[in-house]
């Protein structure tokens, strides 16, 4: 199969048809690429499970164009959950909701929720908007590899796999949505992202962050390893102990990089004679750039280092990420 690149202008009538035909389409969203496919048709979503190499029982995001096709997917909404909704979507969260009974089981892998996520990005919205139906896709990346931020991290990953790639330029926001239950009895963050808790607490009063000790799988790293570059990671707990690590490193002939914004580096002595990637000035730049530079990073080097971002706000979303990627090892 041949994998092609092509703008909305382009792809569009391609792309609709290729979902009414029940076949996948990459396409981009403000937080990663997604591998779309009609979210109502088992057939196509399977296509979904093959294409990615992902076990069948990890449940899919059901992706909308407008807050009205909420009632296709779901029932029995409540108050909260659709507080949660006119405050933040469209917008980087998708939100767990009792499922109808039009949304299949490989969607849901058999669960009685439905993720439902309706992005902001002008191209995932047109996509959506077109194909007319809610579309199903999980990030497009094969499984446990790096979520795409570009559509060329896409090829590089799926080339072959998928026949059309919707261009949409780099993901503003650069992780993963936050997911947040709202069927629990207390609303539950499940993966932390850009809509933070402190945001979520000020519409819902009180919200529970995932406390690692629930044993069936609900969101993506608690039972997969996920985000993991090919090369080894680290984090380092402070600009001196990356330093340490770069040089250990260097001495067993590893080639590797230090990876952080850009104050952090600047406390790196001698900074230009190391390898690094800057991640920008904030934790919203830090997030947008963190994907771009795994990726970028595995090519090149054996081994991450990367900056401690911290137990609040964003920097709390991106660790999470980090964390599952170095598999927790920290210098
Ligand atoms: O930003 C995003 O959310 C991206 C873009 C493409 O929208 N999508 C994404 O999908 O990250 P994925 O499949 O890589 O991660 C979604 C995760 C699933 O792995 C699953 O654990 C969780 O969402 N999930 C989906 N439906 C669920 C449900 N009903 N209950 C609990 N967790 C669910
Ligand atoms: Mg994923």
């Amino acid at each position: 199969m041949q994998t092609e690149i092509k703008t909305l202008q382009q792809g569009l009538d391609e792309a609709v048809s290729l979902i009414k035909n029940g076949e996948v389409v990459v396409f981009p969203t403000e937080t990663v690429y997604g591998l779309g496919a009609n979210a109502l048709d088992s057939n196509a979503v399977r296509k979904i499970f093959e294409a990615k190499g992902r076990p069948s029982d990890n449940p899919l995001i059901a992706h909308i164009a407008d807050i009205s096709w909420i009632d296709r997917l779901a029932k029995d909404v409540s108050e909260e959950a659709r507080a949660v909704i006119k405050e933040f979507m469209p917008g980087p969260i998708t939100v767990i909701l009792k499922k109808s009974d039009d949304v299949p089981d490989e969607v849901t892998a058999c669960l009685d929720t439905v993720g439902v996520r309706f992005p902001k990005h002008k191209v995932a919205r047109e996509f959506i908007k077109a194909c007319g139906v809610p579309i199903a896709a999980p990030s497009a990346n094969t499984s446990t590899k790096i979520s795409p931020t570009t559509a060329e991290h896409v090829l590089e990953d799926m080339r072959g796999k998928v026949p059309l790639i919707l261009q949409g330029g780099a993901c503003e926001v650069g992780i993963e949505s936050t997911i947040i239950d709202m069927t629990a009895d207390v609303p539950t963050i499940l993966r932390p992202g850009a809509i933070t808790q402190e945001m979520l607490a000020q519409v819902l009063g009180k919200v529970k962050t995932f406390d690692g000790k629930i044993v069936v799988a609900k969101a993506p790293g608690m039972k997969y390893r996920h985000y993991a570059p090919s090369c080894e990671m680290v984090v380092a707990k402070s600009a001196e102990s990356a330093v340490e690590e770069y040089r250990r490193q260097y001495k067993n002939k590893v080639g590797a990089v230090v990876i952080g914004k850009s104050n952090y580096l600047d406390g790196i002595e001698d900074v230009l004679r190391i390898n690094f990637i800057d991640l920008g000035d904030s934790d919203a730049e830090a997030m947008r750039n963190i994907y771009a530079a795994m990726h970028k990073a595995q090519e090149r080097y054996g081994c991450i280092i990367c900056q401690d971002f911290g137990e609040r706000g964003l920097g709390a979303s991106i660790m999470n990420r980090i964390n599952k990627a170095s598999g927790g090892k920290r210098v």
